[in-house]
């Protein structure tokens, strides 16, 4: 199956210039926790963001080029991803971003990993409306904001029902 994991702002922003807008170190450890031992999707601009493949996880990134770290599954198209993800039924395939490749996976994704920070934030990548009708919320987890984290964030999972 396919799920996104990604954190927006009440605007949708997800990114600035490359990067994440904000510092939230504890959406970055769910995100660790959340797809540690999974395989993971990124776009070759968010993989680069990353600087290097992510450990304890099978690091996939779609580009037309080829020039990737070594272990790096690098794929060419949004076909032959769809072909690995239906060769594997047992695999959570995490797409990881950005807003690139959620829009064109967003007619194929089965679970959403979405964090909201309830705040905003100046961005220049937005995340692609998705139709949540076609999904059900079975998860809220209200994240806890301290020094280190100073946006109010809710972990929240939804369930592809239609
Ligand atoms: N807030 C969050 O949770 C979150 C999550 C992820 C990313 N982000 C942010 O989002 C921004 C990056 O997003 P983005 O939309 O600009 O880029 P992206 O989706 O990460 O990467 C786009 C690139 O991926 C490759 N690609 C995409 N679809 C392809 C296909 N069908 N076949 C072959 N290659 C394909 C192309 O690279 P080539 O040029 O190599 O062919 C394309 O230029 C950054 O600011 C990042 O920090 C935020």
């Amino acid at each position: 199956m396919i799920s996104f994991i990604w954190a927006e702002d009440e605007n949708g922003v997800i990114g600035s210039s490359g990067k994440l807008p904000w510092h939230l170190p504890e959406d970055m450890k769910y995100f660790r926790q959340t797809t540690m031992g999974h395989a993971i999707v990124s776009g070759s601009r968010t993989f680069r963001s990353y600087n290097r493949a992510l450990p304890g996880r099978e690091n996939i990134v779609l580009s037309s080029k080829d020039d990737f770290p070594d272990g790096v599954v690098v794929i060419h198209s949004v076909k032959e991803l769809c072909q690995l993800v239906k060769q594997h039924p047992d695999k959570n395939y995490f797409v990881t971003g950005g807003a690139n490749l959620f829009s064109q996976l967003r007619n194929q994704v089965d679970r959403l990993y979405r964090t909201k920070i309830h705040h905003t934030f100046k961005g220049d990548t937005v995340m692609p409306t998705i139709d949540y009708r076609k999904f059900s919320k079975i998860q809220s987890i209200i994240g806890v904001v301290d020094q280190k984290n100073k946006y109010p964030h809710t972990f929240e999972v939804y369930q592809k029902t239609v």
